[in-house]
């Protein structure tokens, strides 16, 4: 049986950094269901966060973090990781991860920060416009240098083996995980007792969403069942731009190019986001989602469109490289034309709960990244805040993962061993897809920027069948990642409308026709679900 003494599941910024930084201490297993740069950090056009510039202040950050929160966001959580910022930068430039610079008259450099909604200041660091692949490859380039750390690719996280569940009457606890190596089919058994859930988001729960493949809510599903809390989860995020294009459904189009000035506007070329809030296209994100599914609504209209034609090709060729080729590959030439968008789901503001050392409810169990529920984004995160989320936890949960309340738990227990269900049969895989289409558009149709009690309800019907659908598939066939990842998305689409139903006002990303307004006394707090 594999053992290591720290066991990580997610290869995006999250679980790299905390890998490389408990590595001097023990052996360190980075579990990742595809390729090791298949994460969503890959994706990252935006950037980080953070205060940099003599022009900024944590003071204002921290504001623009709570105002973006409406009224949720945890105060203690928001100070430690904006104050914390700088050093984890710090920690990235060390490794050799390159920002973008502007030269200043005198032939000084300086940072060069873009800015994105909700931000008082320009102070979002980028490398381009694929910030997100920067950091990725100087973190792989380091995990490739590190002995401790072996990476085992194409393994997918089944379930969690806990003391509970193995029917002991100490208290629960971690011992240890069920991965299925996709090349044998087997489930093996590894040993553990600090197992780091660093899977990020779910954001393909959603029909059409800003995320890879990858993003199937597997981290709190595996949680989840294992008995940890789980937070907030009716808060997602819709990116309010979206390339909207047949041919290329998930891409990106970075809120930067609002920051350097790009205009919404309809099919006609007449700017909206006026009528909507008073810092227009910079607004907050829900604000500015819910204003673009407001104007498809009104219209009829398929998209609407994003103008940045004042910036000339060579700055927009330098500054949105990735954008740029992009749709001029989809013959959209983005310094003579608008750019079509839709709003799609991005990002998960909720999770697995945990304090500010990652540690969840569940002992051993510890989660950071986008699967985690720190506090930082209360309703609705700022732009940028989530790299720099991952970065600070990543550092302080290592930190946390050697303190002695947390230290090695003497773990001999026996790993009881995977017992596989029958063959499976290849007809059957026409309801897998079927299963994981429906799910995607009921959640995209009932459970998207605009809710009500009624669809809600719909969706919670539908999802309770696929569940109990989906359990029987997975005891009675032999599984494969594509079982594995349906059930995980049918758990986590339950859990995303559990805790919508159960938030009867407005706030932040949770809009509902039938409490369309905040309601202080009675809702301002987390909605935690836990399973036992
Ligand atoms: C973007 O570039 O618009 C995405 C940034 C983020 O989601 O934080």
């Amino acid at each position: 049986m594999k053992a290591f003494d720290f066991v990580i599941l997610g290869s995006g910024v999250a679980g790299l950094t905390t890998g490389l930084k408990v590595a001097e201490h023990g052996t360190v297993a980075i579990v990742t269901k595809r390729k090791p740069n298949d994460s969503n950090t890959a994706w990252a056009q935006g950037g980080v966060a953070c205060v940099t510039s003599a022009e900024d202040s944590f003071e204002l950050h921290i504001q623009d973090t709570l105002t973006a929160g409406a009224g949720l966001c945890d105060p203690e959580a928001v100070r430690t990781i904006i104050t914390e910022g700088p050093k984890a930068i710090q920690s990235l430039v060390d490794l050799g991860v390159h920002f973008d610079e502007r030269v200043l008259e005198g032939g000084h450099r300086e940072l060069d920060l873009g800015r994105e909604g909700g931000h008082s200041k320009r102070r979002v660091l980028h490398y381009h416009d694929t910030t997100g692949r920067e950091i990725e490859q100087r973190l792989l380039d380091a995990v490739a240098r590190t002995a401790n750390i072996t990476v085992l690719e194409d393994h997918m996280g089944v379930d969690l083996i806990t003391t509970g569940k193995l029917g002991f009457t100490t208290e629960d606890r971690v011992v240890g995980i069920y991965v299925l190596n996709e090349a044998t089919g087997i489930v093996e058994s590894i040993r553990t007792d600090r197992l780091i859930m660093a899977t990020g988001g779910c954001g393909k729960v959603y029909l059409y969403s800003t995320n890879p493949d990858v993003a199937t809510g597997d981290g709190v599903a595996m949680a989840w069942r294992a008995g940890a809390s789980i937070a907030n989860m009716e808060f997602i995020q819709f990116h309010p731009t979206c390339l909207f294009h047949p041919e290329e459904k998930s891409f990106l189009i970075s809120e930067a190019i609002r920051g350097e000035g790009g205009k919404l506007v309809d099919a006609f070329g007449r700017e909206f986001m006026a009528r909507y809030h008073k810092l227009g296209a910079l607004a907050p994100r829900d604000i500015v989602a819910r204003a673009i599914d407001a104007e498809m609504k009104r219209t009829g209209a398929k998209c609407m469109y994003i103008d940045i034609t004042h910036k000339p090709a060579h700055f927009l060729q330098e500054r949105f490289p990735n954008i740029f080729e992009t749709c001029a590959r989809l013959n959209i030439d983005i310094s003579r034309q608008p750019i079509p968008i839709v709003p799609a789901a991005h990002y998960q503001c909720g999770g697995i709960k945990t304090d500010l050392n990652g540690a969840t409810t569940l002992r051993g169990l510890f989660a950071i990244g986008e699967v985690a529920c720190t506090g930082l984004h209360g309703a609705n995160r700022l732009a940028s805040n989530s790299l720099l989320e991952a970065l600070v936890l990543a550092g302080r949960c290592a930190e946390g993962l050697l303190k002695p309340k947390y230290s090695k738990y003497h773990n001999d227990v026996d790993l009881p061993e995977w017992r596989p269900g029958q063959a499976q049969h290849v007809d059957e895989m026409v309801v897998i897809f079927h299963n994981w289409d429906e799910i995607r558009r009921l959640m995209w149709d009932y459970v998207g920027i605009v809710r009500t009690n009624k669809r809600l309800q719909r969706a919670s019907t539908r999802l309770r069948n696929l569940q109990r659908e989906i359990q029987e598939f997975y005891w009675g066939f032999k599984i494969t990642t594509e079982v594995l990842e349906l059930r995980n998305l049918c758990t986590v689409a339950s859990l995303i409308v559990d805790s919508a139903l159960a938030r009867k006002e407005s706030r932040g990303l949770h809009f509902t026709l039938d409490y369309p307004d905040m309601n202080e006394l009675h809702f301002h707090r987390d909605t935690i679900l836990k399973r036992y």
